[in-house]
């Protein structure tokens, strides 16, 4: 590896736009929260967590998510979570985070909304007054749950309006085509919410085409699979729809067999807007700067190709157009200044 590539990728300014907050709750948090609240876990120690992270694909992967998810109980383990992650973002050189968090993983427990959204949004704001990082809070829809469990979200979510940026949709994909979601999106977009939905990731192309065409979606979370469809790579190319890329996830989750393989150089080649993210860094082994660091180790990318990624990472933001283009500025001057080999 190149002497350096680590510190450079530690002081690019950049940010994350596709990170589950559940997917940050790392073992040893999650076994203080459980002993809080008296919570049984499935597991004997912080190891045997760890050890159980192996995944054979999406739906693995999410079982044992949702299953540590009942560690979360009160305000204060919320944020908690948030505020553990912010903190990293902010010692990662992230200047801006736009985050996920799925209320129905919280309501279907009887954790009521106000109590997961109370405790993420101190911690963000923390975050922001203290280290200047950020943000703007999506809410997920779980697409394996009913058409009326997401109305209901949307209309709880309603009391929180001015602090919820955007809605997305996530869970398990094949099998739940974005088009189920029709009417929920045409109501948030009324409501003025910013959109975005996984598509792509196990789904097929024809699930990216349909959260644009259908739900008519901003941003599309993951769409590695785009590549199998010419015409649609061609079309998000020129209406310039960024993706979010997760490349150690699509490791861990088999969406390919190794780094080596992944598609994130192929993407960046064929002229779309391209961003790396963690998704569930607590499970797939590393946060963003580590999987910066995976791609430019595996796929050979130079320092101008990780400059791109970040400065893309704010372009595809939902950030306001001074910021947006002061934080871009600050990428390109970062990155003349650490030209190097
Ligand atoms: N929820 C958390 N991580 C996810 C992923 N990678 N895909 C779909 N839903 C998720
Ligand atoms: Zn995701």
């Amino acid at each position: 590896m190149e002497s350096g590539l680590r510190d450079f990728i530690q002081g690019l300014p950049k940010a994350e736009l596709h990170l589950h907050l559940e997917g940050t709750l790392e073992p040893e948090l999650m076994f203080t929260l459980a002993e809080r609240n008296g919570v049984h876990l499935p597991y004997s120690d912080v190891e045997a967590a760890r050890a159980a992270y192996d995944f054979k694909d999406l739906q693995s992967f999410l079982d044992l998510y949702y299953s540590a998810c009942a560690a979360l109980v009160t305000e204060q383990d919320f944020y908690d979570l948030t505020w553990d992650y912010v903190t990293k973002a902010a010692m990662a050189n992230i200047k801006h985070v736009e985050p996920f968090f799925d209320p129905q993983t919280h309501t279907n427990r009887g954790i009521p909304f106000g109590i997961a959204i109370a405790g993420i949004l101190r911690a963000l704001e923390d975050a922001d007054e203290m280290f200047g990082v950020s943000f703007r809070l999506i809410m997920c829809f779980l697409r394996d749950e009913s058409l009326d469990s997401a109305r209901h979200t949307l209309q709880t979510a309603h009391l929180y309006r001015s602090k919820i940026a955007g809605v997305g949709l996530d869970s398990a994909e094949v099998d739940f085509p974005p088009a189920l979601f029709e009417s929920i999106f045409q109501e948030a977009k009324e409501q003025g919410y910013r959109l975005v939905a996984h598509a792509g990731e196990e789904g097929p192309p024809s699930y990216i085409e349909d959260a644009l065409d259908v739900l008519g979606v901003e941003r599309i979370d993951h769409g590695v699979r785009c590549l199998e469809d010419p015409a649609l790579v061609e079309r998000l190319v020129r209406d310039r729809v960024p993706l979010t890329v997760c490349p150690l996830s699509n490791v861990r989750l088999r969406v390919v067999d190794k780094a080596q393989d992944h598609p994130l150089k192929r993407l960046m080649d064929a002229g779309l807007v391209v961003t790396v993210n963690s998704d569930d860094p607590a499970y797939f082994g590393g946060y963003l700067n580590e999987n910066y660091l995976a791609m430019a180790e595996a796929l050979d990318l130079t320092r101008e190709d990780l400059t791109k990624l970040a400065k893309d990472s704010f372009a595809a933001s939902f950030l306001p157009e001074d910021r947006k283009q002061a934080l871009i500025a600050e990428v390109e001057a970062y990155g003349m200044k650490n030209a190097g080999s």
